[in-house]
């Protein structure tokens, strides 16, 4: 289990540090979401992936006598958070942790039995769109894809250290990728550094006119899945 720290909504400076100005998610069944919670008047609101806080301030908002438990992984959205749900500040709990730890997350926070949770997967639109992240082949930058950059190591390193079949598998069952085995040799000959290298590593690949999307589309995915 990962070790964990609470974030004062807009107080810690350090998370607020690493926040992006351009942080903007929208968020998604934001209606249906309300809808369900507007049915069951929750107490006790348990977000295991609070983003930027774009559900959580509706949800607080629309539900002023609630408590709201925000969790995520990566430290930047919880400065987004931070500073996004600052009015609701005395209501919110930020916690920098997994989904997966939940049970022990609500009894460290002694939060009580939670009436209403949500959780949002996926990567947000700030992940995607920030190029020192290195998700996505749209901008040039480390080849990272950590929604938490304060763990483990980043994609780069990863695939250094994989073989061909196991790489092939990777991109075969995580990102469909029919040139899995042919993309993996070259992955493994030319261990990509940046965002860059390895989408034009998967184009000089892949026969060029086979499909509508760029062909670097499916081994991104299947990284960031990875
Ligand atoms: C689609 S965004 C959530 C957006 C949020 N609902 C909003 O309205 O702003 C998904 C978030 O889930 C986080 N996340 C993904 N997997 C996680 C996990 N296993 N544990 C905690 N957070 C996770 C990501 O870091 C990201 O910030």
């Amino acid at each position: 289990m990962m070790p964990r720290r609470a974030v004062p909504a807009a107080s810690q400076t350090d998370y607020v540090a690493t926040m992006q100005p351009d942080f903007a998610h929208t968020p998604v069944l934001l209606d249906e979401v309300l809808a369900l919670a507007a049915r069951r008047a929750p107490k006790r609101i348990v977000d295991c992936t609070v983003g930027g806080g774009g559900h959580a301030a509706a949800l607080l908002q629309a539900h002023p006598q609630a408590l709201y438990l925000g969790i995520d992984r990566d430290p930047a959205a919880l400065g987004a958070a931070a500073r996004h749900l600052a009015a609701f500040a005395p209501r919110v709990r930020l916690v920098h942790g997994e989904m997966g730890d939940l049970r022990q997350v609500l009894q460290d926070e002694d939060f009580g039995q939670p009436d209403f949770l949500l959780a949002d997967f996926g990567v947000s639109s700030h992940q995607l769109d920030v190029a020192e992240r290195g998700f996505s082949f749209r901008f040039d930058g480390p080849l990272d894809m950590r929604m938490d950059p304060t763990r483990g190591c980043d994609a780069a390193t990863l695939i250094a250290r994989m073989d061909v079949p196991s790489l092939a598998h990777v991109l075969r069952t995580l990102g469909d990728e029919r040139f899995a085995g042919p993309v993996a040799r070259a992955m493994v000959a030319q261990k990509p550094r940046t965002t860059f290298a390895l989408a034009e590593l998967v184009r000089g690949v892949i026969p060029k006119g086979l499909q509508k999307i760029d062909p670097a589309t499916r081994t991104f995915q299947a990284q960031r899945v990875y």
